[in-house]
């Protein structure tokens, strides 16, 4: 057996767990119908769409995606309620009810061993008519159920290769490949290994147009044309690092094939004197921001992460603290980690001053400076003015705790923090026992 069927052999249902989700899948799709007719609602149709209606999901993986079709013509409000009067009643029977929002509320719930969404949706034409962005979905559908026959088994190894590598899954916290566009990418380069082949030379701005009907210009580093919507950029979620990311395993792979990829081996948590151990060894200084984590979706938490750590940057980078790397993670607390070139600067401060020569400013920038305490020495350098002072933030802690407010920060992680956060440095960041934090600790040791 090549090292490609022995994952397959891995990661393909059984005809006995195939024929388990389809009993299942029917016995959802008449109770919407039982449910609407209940409800006195009329003309909707149920239908399984995303991977399990497609063969092409990963054994074990057991979600199903239902979604209930309304007339084109009902109105939001009407889709809205009587969307969800129908999920509720079909929920009835199911665990953990829960309702989500995307651009209108669906539920989601565990049935019989299953994660369901019952998405409502709108019937339109075409998937250039949607009325909502979910109506695209059984465009999809009937693409890759159409075009995708033979060729299931390459989605199921390449879908595999992609959650091995953390590339797998278009949310905001991943940016990377949808379980859609691998199947495009399937149904373009024909298998796994062409597909592999070709993403070796990869280039950002890559366009791949199966049905050459693209009408929009998209600035994203890879361009899979929608062959459902010609304004679509299938890969509008991928980030240009996720790109990079599958690049660079797909090369590695290439040259020296493993299952590692497919399968990796847990990372171990860092000790503390390991922890310690790399700090010193890399002689920058590592400091932390901690604070309670907001309980939210990770589609809003991670954004907001990301944008934290940017702005928390750019503080540094105004108050001269020069960064190497950051970072974020999140459970029950939320940490921001820095890795400076320094956490601590010296007192003095270097401030350049106008041209002598240009004399109204030069007047005005010795009467500021001549005098005051905060003044070590000033001096000609160049033909400037320049006043050694005192800076105002020589640690980076005294910084956050007195700058962190000016940082520009999502809703509900200005909220946190205004809360209260604590400020770690290098070894009390290596007391943080957590070890899903340790874990995250080594991927950053090993950068990946
Ligand atoms: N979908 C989409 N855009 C997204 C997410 C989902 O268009 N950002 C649509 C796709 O048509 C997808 C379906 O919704 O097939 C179901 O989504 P999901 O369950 O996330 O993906 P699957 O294709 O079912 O893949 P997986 O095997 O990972 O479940
Ligand atoms: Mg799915």
């Amino acid at each position: 057996m090549t090292l490609e069927e022995q994952v397959l052999d891995r990661i393909k249902p059984s005809p006995e767990e195939k024929e388990k989700l389809q009993e299942v899948a029917s016995e959802l799709l008449s109770n919407v119908i039982t449910a609407a007719k209940q409800l006195g609602i009329k003309n909707i149709i149920p239908k399984l769409v995303g991977s399990a209606a497609r063969n092409t999901w990963i054994s074990g993986t057991h979600d199903l995606d239902i979604f209930i079709a309304f007339p084109e013509s009902t109105s939001r409000e009407e889709l809205k309620v009587n969307g969800l009067l129908i999920a509720r009643e079909v929920a009835k029977d199911g665990k953990n009810i829960e309702e989500r929002y995307a651009e209108h509320p669906y539920l989601n719930m565990n049935y019989r061993g299953f994660d369901v969404d019952l998405v409502p949706c709108f019937a339109v034409d075409s998937a250039s008519m949607i009325k909502s962005a979910v109506d695209r979905t059984p465009f999809h559908n009937e693409f890759i159920k159409m075009s995708i026959p033979g060729r299931e088994d390459d989605v199921l190894i390449m879908k595999q290769f992609m959650k091995g590598t953390g590339t797998y899954g278009s949310e905001l916290r991943t940016q990377g490949f949808s379980g859609y566009l691998t199947e495009l990418l399937i149904v373009h380069y024909g298998s796994f290994r062409n597909t592999m082949r070709n993403a070796c030379n990869w280039k950002p701005g890559l366009t791949i147009d199966m049905l050459e009907h693209g009408t929009v210009k998209h600035e994203d580093p890879l361009i899979v044309i929608d062959p459902t919507d010609p304004k679509r950029n299938v890969a509008a979620a991928l980030s240009l690092n996720q790109f990079a990311q599958f690049i660079d395993v797909c090369r590695l792979y290439t040259e020296e094939p493993s299952e590692d990829f497919f399968f990796p081996k847990e990372k171990a948590p860092m000790k503390e004197n390991e922890i310690i151990d790399m700090m010193n060894s890399r002689g920058s200084s590592f400091v932390a921001i901690v604070f309670k984590a907001p309980d939210l979706v990770d589609d809003i938490l991670y954004p907001q992460l990301d944008k934290m750590e940017h702005s928390v940057r750019a503080l540094l980078d105004e108050y001269d603290f020069k960064v190497l790397n950051s970072g974020y993670w999140a459970k029950e607390d939320a940490i921001i980690l820095l890795e400076l070139i320094s956490s601590e600067l010296p007192n003095v401060k270097k401030h350049r001053g106008p041209p002598v020569w240009v004399s109204e400013h030069a007047q005005g920038f010795k009467e500021k400076y001549q005098d005051s305490d905060e003044l070590f020495s000033l001096y000609i350098e160049d033909g400037f003015y320049v006043a050694d002072i005192r800076r105002k933030f020589s640690t980076a802690k005294h910084l956050f705790n007195k700058r962190m407010r000016t940082c520009s920060l999502g809703k509900h992680l200005g909220e946190a923090v205004t809360e209260g956060f604590t400020i770690l440095e290098g070894n009390e960041i290596a007391k943080i026992k957590e070890s899903e934090f340790r874990i995250f600790l080594r991927k950053w040791e090993q950068k990946k």
